[in-house]
């Protein structure tokens, strides 16, 4: 508790540009775009959006394993009509790597 005062004390000095959009590892990033919402709703209970967006490009059917390895393994909730939707939004994602 105290140490939280001291930090927020020493980060008055000197106001810095923080990136709100989050391109760093923290696991705030969100999925963004045309036809990322069915991503948002169903992927980011359990895990970060960089648990998605740092895998290597992937093609379409595999895209499609891992979502119905999220549902099939992880008993992830997403509704049969999102699949489609969420498959080609990963496939068509710009790769990190
Ligand atoms: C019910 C919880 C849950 C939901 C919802 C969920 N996942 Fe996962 N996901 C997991 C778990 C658990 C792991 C494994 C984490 C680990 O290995 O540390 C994982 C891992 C992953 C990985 C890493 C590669 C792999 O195959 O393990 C990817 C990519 C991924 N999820 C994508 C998605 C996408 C895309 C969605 C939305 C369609 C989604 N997840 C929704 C639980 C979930």
């Amino acid at each position: 508790m105290f140490s939280r005062f001291v930090d927020r004390g020493a980060a008055v000095t000197p106001m810095t540009f923080q990136s709100l959009n989050a391109d760093l590892p923290t696991g705030d990033a969100v999925f963004s775009g045309p036809g990322s919402d069915p991503v948002n709703t169903n992927c980011l209970a359990c895990h970060s959006a960089e648990m998605v967006l740092t895998q290597p490009a992937l093609p379409k059917e595999k895209w499609g394993e891992v979502v119905h390895k999220m549902i099939n393994v992880y008993k992830a909730p997403i509704d049969e009509s999102d699949i489609d939707p969420i498959v080609a939004y990963l496939s068509a994602l710009p790769t990190k790597q």
